[in-house]
Parts: structure tokens; sequence; C-alpha cells
């Protein structure tokens, strides 16, 4: 059978910037600042800079030329690779399949909160229950998914070049202004609370990055290394297909190893950024104590206590906060709605038009139980490694990136370094002309390295290092 042609990229930047929007997500927003806050500020910007380039780069520009290199799904580049190795290739496939689900359903809660902001009504979401209420009552929380996965659909629905890569160079600049602005704001913040302690935007940059090696332990170090790990694996959104679907539409022409360097350009400055405008603007309004917040209950609950606290600027600034995080979210959930549509569509021979119907349509439903799990199907479990309860969004999320991702990075690396052997990803990396510069670090990366860095992490992850050390 004749391969169908496969969409692609017009070029280098349209690559770049469609990779860094799926790499820059809510995970650069609402995680790295507070781990940075957690890990000793400046200590943990060193580790996460130290395996930016060595380690995320490994992984990511593996990923990117395997696409390339197969110019196929998933599923098929692991078989194509090696038969034996399939299996990879259908669990990476399960990967964003299941992340859709509840993608959409976080990006609907941003999508409410944008909708609450820009209509001027910031002041009531920052009431102690607004958030909890509103997860929990299931026409509203599932409309707003509804409508978040519609404008992602969209943008698949319109294709590689015209949807995805026109969508990421319209909104991607964007977003970066709105970062700056409230970044450079929030150093220039200064407030006196009730106790008549004045605390400044600059003493919350100084938290953020200057380092902290106080109770610095062997153990400690580990726990600075393997957050670092973790947040940046996810954040680079590798391991999930992603990165191997967009590469499958990378033209040979392109330099791969400077594109690679330019999208984690990309995504560590917006998450240095997410730093610079969340750390000191919760360190200013709600003290140290603030700092201790992320994910939902960050974004959710204590920053619009804080917009609250700016008083009338506040309702400027969590409006153009949302703007920006609906952004990140959206061009991320896209790239993984795309990943999906490109594996089935490749399976059944089927037009783009009616495939991104058909999964929409069932992550749709997938998302509505994740909706449900706050309210008709709520249940409580600790995942390993949560401090509280989670429900069936923190379920899914737990199985997707802390066991499969890890699962197929390590094997991922065991393919290429040992099996296939890293002249296949390094030729294929110099097939433009382009001479890779940090071929040699890369060898050892993926051969010894990272392996050894995923199984601890997998280790960690699956709780099996704390079961070791009770
Ligand atoms: N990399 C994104 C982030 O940091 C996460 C992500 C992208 C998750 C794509 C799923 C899919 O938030």
């Amino acid at each position: 059978m004749e391969k169908k042609r496969l969409a692609s990229f017009s070029g280098t930047l349209g690559f770049v910037l469609a990779s860094a929007a799926s790499a820059v997500g809510i995970g650069n927003i609402w995680r790295f600042p507070y781990l940075a806050a957690k890990d000793g500020g400046g200590l943990f910007l060193f580790v996460y800079i130290a395996l930016v380039i060595t380690f995320g780069f490994s992984l990511l520009i593996t990923d990117i030329a395997i696409g390339r290199k197969t110019r196929s799904n998933p599923i098929h580049a692991f078989a194509s690779l090696r038969k034996k190795f399939k299996f990879v290739g259908i669990l990476t496939f399960m990967v964003p399949s299941i992340i859709i689900t509840y993608y959409t359903v976080l990006g609907g809660w941003i999508t409410k909160y944008l909708a609450v902001y820009v209509s001027g009504q910031g002041a009531t979401a920052s009431n102690g229950d607004y958030f909890s209420n509103f997860i929990s009552s299931p026409v509203s929380s599932i409309v707003f998914m509804l409508i978040f996965l519609a404008i992602t659909a969209l943008i698949v629905f319109l294709g590689v070049e015209k949807g995805i890569e026109r969508f990421s160079k319209w909104v991607m600049p964007g977003l970066i202004v709105i970062i700056l602005g409230i970044a450079l704001y929030s150093l220039t913040l200064s407030y006196t609370d009730a106790n008549g302690e004045t605390r400044t935007g600059l003493q919350g940059l100084a938290v953020y990055v200057i380092p902290n090696f106080e109770g610095l332990t062997f153990s400690r170090f580990m726990e600075v290394l393997l957050d670092a790990m973790s947040q940046l694996f996810f954040s680079l959104s590798v391991s999930m297909g992603i990165m191997i679907t967009y590469g499958a539409y990378v033209k040979d022409e392109v330099n791969l190893s400077k594109s690679v360097t330019h999208i984690e350009i990309f995504d560590t400055g917006v998450a240095f950024l997410s730093g610079l405008l969340i750390l000191p603007s919760v360190y200013v309004f709600l003290g140290a104590e603030g700092m201790q917040s992320q994910g939902a209950g960050l974004m959710f609950v204590s920053l619009p206590k804080v917009f609250d606290a700016m008083g009338g600027a506040g309702a400027i600034v969590g409006a153009l906060f949302f703007i920006m995080v609906e952004i990140a979210a959206l061009t991320s959930s896209v790239s993984v709605l795309e990943t999906v549509v490109a594996s089935v569509m490749e399976m059944t021979g089927k037009s783009r038009k009616f495939i991104s119907f058909l999964v929409a349509a069932v992550a749709a439903a997938g998302a509505v139980f994740v909706c449900l799990g706050y309210s008709v199907f709520y249940f409580e479990v600790i995942v390993p490694g949560a401090s509280k309860p989670g429900q069936l969004l923190d379920v899914l999320d737990y199985i997707s990136n802390s066991l499969m991702m890890p699962f197929i990075s390590l094997m991922t690396c065991i393919l290429v370094g040992w099996v296939i052997k890293p002249k296949s990803m390094t030729d294929e990396i110099e097939k433009s002309g382009h001479k890779f510069h940090r071929k040699k670090l890369y060898v050892v990366m993926i051969k010894f390295i990272a392996p050894v860095l995923m199984l601890l992490l997998l280790c960690q992850s699956s709780g099996l290092i704390s079961i070791l050390t009770k």
C-alpha cells in the first residue's frame, strides 16, 4: 500500500514554536516555581539547568529523531526500529490517550477562571470555597471542559501547518509579552500585613534565585535532583509520543540539534519567568507559607487571593494571567490531541477531519467521567508520593506521568543505547549536513546516564524507594 504523504511544518521556526508551545504548559507555571522555592532556590535552578543541557537534551532529541527517521506514529515507529519494541509504541500511544481526558478538564477550569476574570468578576473567585464549589458542580465543569476541548479540536482539525503551526506562531509571542509584563510588575510590589511586617517583591526574588544550601545532605540533594528531573521530563513533553509525532513532520534539512536547544531555551525561559511572576507576588501577599502551594491549589485558590490583595490592578493582572495560562494549556492539549489523531489517522487511513471529530468525541466522553470524579463518582485515594487524597484525575495523572512515562523513557534509552545503537540517531541528526557538536555527550547520556537516572526516577515515583527506606 502506498504510504500517504505526511503533513509537515513549513520550516524550522514553525517546528520550534509548535514544539515549544507543547512543552510550555501548566507544569511550567504551577509546579516549577513551587519546586524552586522548596528545593533551595538557586540550587534547584542550577541543577535543573545542568539537567536541561544534558539529560533533557538527549531525551528530547531522541524522540524527535525517532519521529523524523521513521516518519510515522509512535506505535509504528518503535515497531519499525525493532519489532520486539512494539509494546513500547503501544504504551506511548496510550499515554496521550489518557492525558487528553484529564488535561482538557484542567483546561476547562482555566477557561472558567479566564471567563470570570475577563468579565470583571475576579473578586468572587477569591472566596475560599469558590474553586471546590465549581469543580464539584457537574454541569458547569463539563460545559467549560467541552469549550476547551472544542477549541483544541478545531486547531487540530485545521491541520499541522494551518492549525497548529499558525496558532503557535500567533499566540506564543503574546504569552511571552504577558508573562514578562506581569513578572516585572510583581517585582515592584510591597505590602505591610496586619502584624506590621513589610514584605517586598525583591525579597521574594531572593528566595527564588539565591542558592540555599542550608541542611543540604546527600539524601536532600537526591530529592532536589529527582524533583528537577521529574519536572524537566514532564515539561519537555518527552515519552508521550508528542515529540515523535512532531519529529515526523520535520523536514530533512532542519538542524535538529540547534532546534532542540531553542525549544529548551523557550521552555526553561518560560518556567523561569513563571517563577519571577508567581513567587514574589505570592511572597508579598501570602508570606513564605504561600510559597508552599502548588498545582490547582496555587492557581485557583492562592493566586486569586493574591490578585484580590493587589486591589484595582489585580483585576487586570488576573485577567492577563489567565489569558496566558489558557494559551499555555491550549497549545499543550493541541499537541496531545494531535498525537492521538495522527496515530489513529495512520492506522485507519481515514481523513484528518473525520478522525479529529471522532477522537475529540471519545476524549469528551472520558473527560466527562473525570469531571464527575469530583461529584457523582467522588472517591479519595492517596497515590504514592502525594500528601493528600486525590480523585480520578490524580489517579490518571499518576499512572501516565509517574509510571508509564519513566518506563517508556527507560525502554527508549535501552533501545537506542544498546539495541539499535546511538549511531542510528546521530546519523539521523546529522542528515541535515550540520555538525552535531554534543555527539559524545549524547552517546554517554543515552547509553549510561539517562537509563540509570530513569530507573531511579521510576523507583521513586512508583513509591518503591520510600517503601524500601521505611
Ligand atoms: N509540557 C507540558 C507542561 O509542562 C505538559 C504537557 C504537554 C502535558 C503536553 C501533556 C501534554 O505542562
